[in-house]
């Protein structure tokens, strides 16, 4: 018998190529209205117009009547604030990769949302632990029933891009989440369409610990010459049939993104096989972040 998730209405923090995406498979699979914010109005309007062609191209391809994404489209609204987003049964953080903006973002979360609320997080390799330890009440004791009850609601669900066409959510549980969390959680992303696979709270979890060095040594080859970016990506894209070779994946995650996910491997592990790339760095100091800013190891028209 399959679980009830239990999510009669979602909020997403963070409009950006993962929290759209979020946003986009709950209301148009798990057919739940979402709450969508972000600090920046800018973000919000480009993920709203992302969302409206999605929607318009499925219904192009015949694959969804005009009737049901309309529907969908009507389930996502716009919170001005996390307070507008109070009421929700489920919130999921999509932000930056940053330890204390997600321990700030989740103590609010744990003040201001309802008390049995799940509170996810995308993160792509952030200890779920580190941040179910912010949500205990200041003076509460970690091993105290209070603090049990707030951090066994916080969980890893972990989005792969692009989110309408990946078919994985990793699902991490920390030290602290509940097994009801857990069984919700999971229940919610096959709702969205999604298969689970779960993996424990290490950096990177197993996705981001096998791709980013996999990412980081192909980065390597390039410094040291080994090969040409079009060799290195052509490599694997005919000698192993990955969609995208992966310099121009890196591209399409974001460099910034890469490196802050090797910087978390490298400190929480001290392994020096994940130290990054010195070009990596030298992209990011440059400013150079893939497609989103329009040239990374390759250039974009965005
Ligand atoms: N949003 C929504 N849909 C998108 C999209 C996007 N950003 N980009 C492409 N698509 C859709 C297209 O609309 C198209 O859909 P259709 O078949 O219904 O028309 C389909 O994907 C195929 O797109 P294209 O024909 O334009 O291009 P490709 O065949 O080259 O596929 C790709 C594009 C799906 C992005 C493919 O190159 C791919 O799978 N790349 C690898 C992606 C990957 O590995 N993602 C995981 C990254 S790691 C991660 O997310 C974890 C994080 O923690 C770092």
């Amino acid at each position: 018998m399959s679980i009830a998730h239990g999510i009669k209405r979602l909020g997403v923090l963070g409009a950006g190529q993962m929290g759209t995406g979020i946003a986009f498979v709950s209301a148009l699979h798990a057919k739940v209205p979402v709450l969508l914010h972000d600090k920046s109005a800018h973000q919000i309007s480009k993920g709203l117009s992302l969302i409206d062609k999605l929607l318009a191209k499925d219904v192009s391809k015949g694959r969804l009547q005009a009737s049901d994404a309309a529907d969908a489209r009507a389930r996502i609204q716009t919170a001005d604030s996390v307070e507008a987003m109070r009421d929700v049964d489920m919130v999921v953080e999509a932000v930056s990769e940053n330890l204390d903006l997600k321990r700030a973002i989740f103590r609010e979360f744990a003040a201001k949302i309802r008390p049995d609320a799940i509170l996810a997080t995308n993160t792509s390799s952030i200890s779920i632990t580190k941040i179910a330890g912010a949500v205990i009440p200041e003076g509460e004791p970690a091993a105290g029933e209070v603090a049990k009850a707030v951090s066994g609601r916080v969980v890893g669900l972990h989005f792969f891009n692009p989110v309408p066409v990946m078919k994985l959510v990793e699902l991490i549980s920390a030290v602290q989440t509940s097994q009801d969390t857990l069984n919700r959680s999971r229940a919610f992303a096959e709702a969205c369409g999604k298969e689970v696979a779960t993996s424990q709270d290490v950096p990177g979890f197993v996705s981001n610990a096998l791709l980013m060095p996999f990412i980081n040594e192909a980065i390597m080859c390039l410094e040291k010459g080994v090969a040409t970016r079009d060799d290195i990506d052509k490599t694997f894209r005919l000698g192993m049939a990955h969609p995208m070779g992966p310099l121009q994946l890196a591209d399409f995650i974001g460099l910034d993104t890469c490196l802050s996910i090797q910087q978390t491997l490298y400190k929480g592990t001290s392994d020096s096989k994940y130290r990054p790339s010195v070009l990596l760095e030298r992209m990011v100091d440059a400013q150079y972040l893939g497609k989103k800013s329009g040239r990374g190891f390759y250039e974009y028209n965005n």
